[in-house]
């Protein structure tokens, strides 16, 4: 099974009324979302409503105890030995002390094409090289990642997900603690990822920048409170009903990221 033979008239996510407890507490609740395929959508909610474990869900690192959820047609494990899915945690779900440099990172995204000796060959180390440069990393190549600032060690996540060569990227708070060179690289890379006809699903607390960063949203909170595009979601209604009492203000309305033609 590979990605030439994914079916186009399959969505990247489809989520049937998934429901994750963990003991008492209830982090999903029969959550249905589909995400077409070719977008950037984003996925916000308070601390706490469910967003990591949705993303979990997805890479089939926690069981649902109801529901179902397909990636492009496919279970999550086919869907993840079929590399077409890759995941950048959390920064609070690494273990950033693990003795392994930025390359070597990059390098995983490979294992799926590599033989069962996994010894990387010429392809393997030209992608690592050419996605190492798609994030502006390659001169920490060797660098420790626990060595890295915040936005390096996403990005180094973003570009192991290039090499992987994933049509679907699952992006778990990338603006966390980032820097704004490293935000905007990632936000840049996003757009052109989206360009290449890959999927992208974003966690953010940035609401501001969302109108410009994605087609889509999801408003989460352990239920699916609003869905559709940015504008859709972002009302004062739901933001409250989301955030609470100090929610945050609606995003000002925003042209949509048209380029400006040269000349123009
Ligand atoms: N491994 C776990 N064990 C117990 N409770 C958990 C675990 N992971 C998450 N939770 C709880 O599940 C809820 C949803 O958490 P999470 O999916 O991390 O939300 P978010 O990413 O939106 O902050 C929270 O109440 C959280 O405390
Ligand atoms: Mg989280």
């Amino acid at each position: 099974m590979n990605q030439t033979s994914l079916n186009p008239t399959e969505p990247a996510i489809v989520v049937d009324r998934l429901s994750v407890h963990y003991g008492d507490v209830t982090a999903l609740d029969s959550v249905s979302v589909t995400v077409n395929r070719g977008q950037i959508c984003g996925l916000i909610g308070v601390n706490g409503s469910g967003k990591s474990t949705l993303f979990k869900c997805l890479m089939g690192l926690v069981n649902a105890q109801q529901g179902s959820l397909a990636l492009f047609g496919r279970s999550s494990t086919a869907a993840r030995k079929g590399r077409l899915v890759a995941y950048v945690p959390q920064s609070e779900d690494v273990d950033w002390n693990f003795p392994v440099s930025v390359g070597d990172v990059v390098l995983m995204g490979r294992y799926a094409h590599m033989g069962p000796l996994r010894h990387p060959s010429r392809a393997d180390r030209a992608a690592v090289d050419h996605a190492l440069e798609r994030v502006g990393l390659t001169g920490l190549r060797n660098r420790p990642i626990g060595e890295l600032s915040g936005g390096q060690k996403k990005r180094t996540f973003v570009a192991r997900g290039i090499a992987q060569e994933a049509q679907l990227l699952l992006l778990d708070e990338p603006f966390a603690g980032v820097d704004k060179v490293s935000e905007a690289t990632i936000v840049e890379l996003l757009h052109d990822l989206k360009g290449e006809g890959r999927t992208v699903l974003v966690s953010t607390h940035d609401l501001a920048g969302l109108p410009q960063l994605c087609d889509s949203a999801i408003l989460l909170h352990q239920r699916i409170l609003a869905e559709g595009t940015p504008a859709k979601v972002l009302t004062h209604e739901n933001l409250a009903r989301a955030f609470g009492p100090g929610s945050p203000p609606v995003p000002a309305a925003t042209p949509s990221a048209t380029p400006i033609a040269p000349g123009a």
